[in-house]
């Protein structure tokens, strides 16, 4: 950890406060940033380089309007065999840069049948499936207490906020709770049944750890899926990756004018 941040100071003064993840299909935010430094994860010691396919791997440090960010361009994924420590890596160092709060973006399946293919969704809460939790192990008392409330996992006001933002420019906000599969299997239509009876209108293969990091130092936290197709069994038609990555990169746009609205107000 001390390691990456070293690498990275060596490479940019700056100090951002906030911070931003993107996911599948949902990378060219990272390409608005002024005066930007990007590191290729290979080149920070001890960061996963992220394997999947539209995920571009860098971290992006720079300027929108007046304040600093930094943009995790690709993150990594259970599926792809990594940790939970693995995967929670990235948010561990933007938190030791100084980020304290967080926006999150992924790609997902809709459940919910009042969504559609391209929607975007702000989570209001999550079902973790994902059989496991980052925080298992010796708890470091200097990130958190050993039992983290979870009951605002994702932060009312920075919610109402982005509905605030959303209203002004026009995009359409739905807000809805995300479960969290490990994958790479897609569902079956039965497993999102099941999902939709336990409450969840998004399923995905990311984000949840990162958001129980996150929450466990203290971050606030924001986060916001791409509905990049409607969940297994929904529509009469398979699920294929790469229109998850079609649909991600034809609402990359629409996202892109949001977190411009929204991070200057975080
Ligand atoms: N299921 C799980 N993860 C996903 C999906 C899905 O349908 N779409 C994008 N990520």
């Amino acid at each position: 950890m001390q390691a990456a941040l070293n690498s990275i100071r060596s490479r940019t003064s700056a100090a951002p406060h906030v911070g931003v993840v993107l996911g599948s299909g949902l990378g060219a935010f990272a390409e608005e940033l002024a005066d930007r430094v990007e590191i290729p994860y290979a080149e920070i010691p001890g960061w996963p380089p992220s394997t999947a396919v539209g995920h571009a791997g860098k971290l992006a440090i720079g300027k929108l309007d007046s304040i600093d960010v930094a943009v995790m361009a690709g993150r990594s994924h259970l599926y792809e065999g990594y940790s939970q420590a693995g995967v929670t890596f990235g948010v561990r160092v933007l938190h030791r840069m100084g980020v304290r709060s967080i926006v999150f973006t992924n790609a997902a399946g809709g459940i919910n049948l009042a969504y559609s293919q391209g929607a975007l969704v702000l989570i209001s809460d999550h079902i973790n499936l994902q059989g496991s939790n980052p925080l298992i192990g010796v708890n470091d008392d200097s990130f958190g207490p050993r039992f983290p409330d979870m009951t605002e996992a994702y932060s009312a006001s920075y919610r109402a906020i982005a509905h605030e933002v959303a209203r002004e420019l026009g995009i359409e906000l739905a807000e809805g709770v995300y479960a969290a599969v490990t994958g790479p299997s897609y569902e079956t239509p039965a497993e999102i049944r099941y999902l939709r009876t336990i409450g969840a209108d998004l399923v995905g293969m990311s984000t949840v750890p990162e958001v129980i990091v996150a929450n466990h130092m203290g971050m606030r936290v924001l986060a916001i899926s791409c509905v990049t197709n409607m969940a297994a069994g929904v529509l009469p038609q398979k699920i294929v990756h790469l229109e998850v990555l079609e649909t991600g990169r034809r609402v990359q746009n629409t996202l892109m004018r949001f977190l411009m609205g929204v991070l200057p107000r975080l």
